[in-house]
C-alpha cells in the first residue's frame, strides 16, 4: 500500500498588519465586537509588491528545504487558491516559474476548503503510483477583494500561503481518510460576483470595476457549524479511529465559535485544537497549512500523531482528512519561526463560553 507522507512544510504571510484598532477607524465596529464574535485580533494584508505568487513561493521554498528535495525533484505542483494572480496561466505555473523544474502543475478551486481538497487530490496521484513527490500549496490574497466599507466582511480576512511536500512511502503516514462535499446551490452565500470570465451585461460593470466579496454571514455560519462537525466525525470513522485517538485538530481558521463547535463534535478539549486566527484572521486556503506549520514549530505534533484537518468555504464546500504525522526532516538548518501558543485570552474566552 502506498501512502503520501508530509515531509516538508512552510508558511508565509505579508508583513503589513491590520489590527482591530485599525478597523475601528475605518468602519463602525469595535475590538470587543470582533474579538467576541470571531476571535480575531489582527490579520496580515498584502502590500503593493506582494502577491499570491510571492507568498506561495516563500512557503514552498521552506517546505522544499525541510523535505530535503528541490523543485526539480517534484512530479506535480497543485495550488489551491481562489485568488490566483492570473487566470491564464495557472498559479501553479507562476510558482513553478520561480521555483524551477518541469513538474506537472495545476490549480484547484474550493475556496477555504481548497487545501484539504488539494491534499486529497495530490494523495490520489501518489497512491495510484503515478507520482512520488508532490508540492501542495494553499494560498490566498482575499484582502484584495474585500470592501473596507463593509463591516460584516472586512474584519474577517487576511492573506497568506502555506505549503507541504508529499512523498510516497509504504509506512501508514499522511492521509488516512478524506471526506469531501459541496452544496452548490448555496454559492451565493459567499462569492465574488464579477470575478471571472462571465459578467452579465445587466451588472453594468465597467472595465475598471473591482469586484468585492459578498457574504451572508449568518447562513455561512450555520452551514459551517454543521458541515465542519459532520465532516470531521466522518473522517475519523473512515480512518477506523476513535475520537480518543485524535491528537490534534487543525481546523480552517474562520471563526473561533465555529472551531469550538467542531472540537466539541470530536469531544476534544481546546488544548488539542490549534488556533491562530487571532493573529491572521481567515486566510482562506492558506489557513490549515499555516496552522499546521505553527503547531509543528511549537512542538505540539510528534511522529505518529493523528491529526484532523477540517475546512469549509465558498461553494459551499467542505473537506476533512485524518493525517498521520510522519516525515522526519532530513535537514537540521531549517528556517525557524518563534513558538506561538494559543492566545491565552482567546482560550479563556472559549472556556467561559463552554462552561456557561
Ligand atoms: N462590528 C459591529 N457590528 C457588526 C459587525 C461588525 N464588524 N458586523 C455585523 N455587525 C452587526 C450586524 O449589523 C448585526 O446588527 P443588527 O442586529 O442591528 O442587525 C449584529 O452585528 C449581528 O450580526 P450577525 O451577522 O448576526 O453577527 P454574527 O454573530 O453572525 O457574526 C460573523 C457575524 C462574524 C460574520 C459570523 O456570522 C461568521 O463568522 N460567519 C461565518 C463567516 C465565514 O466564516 N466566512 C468565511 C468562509 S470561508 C471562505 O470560503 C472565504
Amino acid at each position: 500500500m502506498r501512502y503520501a507522507a508530509i515531509t516538508g512544510w512552510g508558511m508565509s504571510v505579508p508583513e503589513r498588519v491590520l489590527t482591530n484598532a485599525d478597523l475601528e477607524k475605518m468602519v463602525d465596529t469595535s475590538d470587543e465586537w470582533i474579538l467576541s464574535r470571531t476571535g480575531i485580533r489582527e490579520r496580515r494584508m498584502v502590500g503593493p509588491d506582494d502577491s499570491t505568487t510571492s507568498l506561495s513561493v516563500a512557503a514552498a521554498t521552506q517546505a522544499l528545504e525541510r523535505s530535503g528535495i528541490t523543485a526539480s525533484d517534484l512530479d506535480l505542483i497543485v495550488v489551491a487558491t481562489c485568488t490566483p494572480d492570473q487566470f491564464l496561466v495557472s498559479e501553479a505555473c507562476l510558482v513553478q516559474a520561480e521555483l524551477g523544474g518541469t513538474a506537472a502543475a495545476f490549480d484547484l478551486g474550493a475556496a477555504c476548503a481548497g487545501f484539504v481538497y488539494a491534499l486529497s487530490t495530490a494523495t490520489q496521484f501518489i497512491q495510484a503510483g503515478l507520482y512520488d513527490r508532490v508540492l501542495v500549496i494553499g494560498a490566498d490574497t482575499l484582502t484584495r477583494f474585500v470592501d473596507y466599507s463593509d463591516r460584516s466582511t472586512c474584519i474577517l480576512f487576511g492573506d497568506g500561503a502555506g505549503a507541504v511536500v508529499l512523498e510516497a512511502t509504504n509506512e501508514p503516514r499522511g492521509t488516512l481518510s478524506t471526506v469531501l462535499g459541496a452544496h452548490g446551490e448555496g454559492y451565493k452565500h459567499l462569492y465574488i460576483p464579477g470575478w471571472g470570465a462571465f459578467v452579465p451585461e445587466s451588472a453594468g460593470i465597467f472595465p475598471e470595476y473591482r469586484p468585492f466579496l459578498q457574504m451572508n454571514g449568518r447562513e455561512v455560519f450555520r452551514f459551517a457549524v454543521t458541515a465542519m462537525g459532520d465532516a470531521a466525525v466522518e473522517a475519523v470513522e473512515r480512518a477506523g479511529l476513535e475520537f480518543g485517538d485524535i491528537d490534534m485538530l487543525i481546523p480552517h481558521q474562520a471563526n473561533l465559535r465555529i472551531i469550538d463547535a467542531a472540537a466539541r463534535r470530536l469531544d476534544l478539549s481546546m488544548d488539542k485544537v490549534w488556533v491562530n486566527l487571532d493573529k491572521y484572521g481567515n486566510t482562506s486556503a492558506a489557513s490549515i497549512p499555516i496552522a499546521l506549520f505553527e503547531a509543528e514549530q511549537a512542538g505540539k505534533i510528534k511522529d505518529g500523531d493523528n491529526l484532523v484537518f477540517v475546512a469549509f468555504g465558498g461553494g459551499l464546500a467542505w473537506a476533512a482528512s485524518v493525517i498521520r504525522w510522519g516525515g522526519v526532516p532530513k535537514h537540521s538548518d531549517q528556517p525557524h519561526v518563534s513558538e506561538t501558543p494559543v492566545d491565552e485570552a482567546v482560550a479563556t474566552a472559549i472556556g467561559a463560553e463552554r462552561s456557561s
